[in-house]
C-alpha cells in the first residue's frame, strides 16, 4: 500500500514538475506538461521560464506554433504568437532558493475542429535558429452537458433523485481532483528542497 502510495506520489510529481529545457538555456518550457492530454475545444495552458540576465533581448527572441508532424491531422500551423513575451516585470519574477528567475504564461484555446490525435507545441527562438517541442495529445471536441432542469416546474419521473446523484459525483470529482493537484503540488515542493 505505502509502495503504491509512493509510487502514485512519483508519477504525480514527475508529471507536474516536468520542464524541458531549450537547446539555448535561455527558457524552459514549464507547460504544457510533454505527452499530456488536452481537449479540442478547451484552454491549453503554456508557461516557460527566463533566467535572470539583462542582455536575455539579444539573446532570445521567441514565437510558439502549434503544430503536428502527422500528415493524416490535414493541419496548418498556427501560430500562437510570434513574439512571445520576455520581459523581466516585477510580476514575474520568481525565486527558488536564491535563484531569481522569471515565469510568463499564455493560454491558447484549441479550436474546437482540431481532429484528435499527436500534436506539438513548438518553441521556435529566432536568434539561437533552435527550436524546442513539446509533444501533447488532443483529445476530441465534448460539448458541455447540461445538467440543470431548465424548467422547475416540469413534472418528474419518480426517479428524478437521480439528479442528487449525478451532483454528489460531481463533487467527488472535484474535490477529488483538488486533492491530487494539492498532493502532487506538496510532492513537487518535496522533491525540489
Ligand atoms: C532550466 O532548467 C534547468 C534544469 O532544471 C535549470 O538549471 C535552469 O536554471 C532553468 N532555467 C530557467 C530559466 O528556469
Ligand atoms: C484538408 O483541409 C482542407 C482545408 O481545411 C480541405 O479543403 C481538404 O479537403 C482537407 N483534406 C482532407 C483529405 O481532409
Ligand atoms: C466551441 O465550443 C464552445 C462551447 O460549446 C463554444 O462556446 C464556442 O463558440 C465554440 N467555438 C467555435 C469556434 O466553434
Ligand atoms: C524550427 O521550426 C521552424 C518552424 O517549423 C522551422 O522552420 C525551422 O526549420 C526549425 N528549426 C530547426 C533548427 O529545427
Amino acid at each position: 500500500m505505502i509502495f503504491l502510495v509512493f509510487v502514485l506520489f512519483s508519477i504525480l510529481s514527475s508529471l507536474v514538475c516536468s520542464e524541458v529545457l531549450s537547446p539555448s538555456h535561455n527558457y524552459n518550457v514549464t507547460l504544457p506538461e510533454p505527452n499530456a492530454p488536452y481537449v479540442a475545444g478547451q484552454m491549453l495552458p503554456i508557461s516557460y521560464t527566463l533566467p535572470d540576465d539583462t542582455n536575455l533581448p539579444n539573446l532570445l527572441q521567441l514565437s510558439v506554433l502549434f503544430t503536428t508532424q502527422e500528415p493524416t491531422l490535414n493541419f496548418t500551423d498556427i501560430v500562437i504568437t510570434s513574439n512571445a513575451d520576455i520581459s523581466q516585470g516585477f510580476s514575474f519574477r520568481r525565486t527558488h532558493n536564491t535563484y531569481v528567475y522569471y515565469e510568463h504564461q499564455l493560454s491558447y484555446a484549441i479550436p474546437n475542429n482540431t481532429l484528435p490525435g499527436n500534436y506539438i507545441v513548438l518553441f521556435v527562438d529566432a536568434v539561437s535558429k533552435s527550436n524546442t517541442s513539446v509533444p501533447i495529445l488532443v483529445r476530441p471536441y465534448a460539448a458541455p452537458v447540461t445538467t440543470i432542469p431548465t424548467n422547475p416546474n416540469k413534472a418528474r419521473p419518480s426517479g428524478g433523485g437521480s439528479i442528487f446523484a449525478t451532483h454528489n459525483n460531481e463533487a467527488n470529482t472535484k474535490s477529488s481532483s483538488q486533492y491530487m493537484i494539492i498532493v502532487s503540488v506538496a510532492c513537487c515542493l518535496l522533491l525540489s528542497l
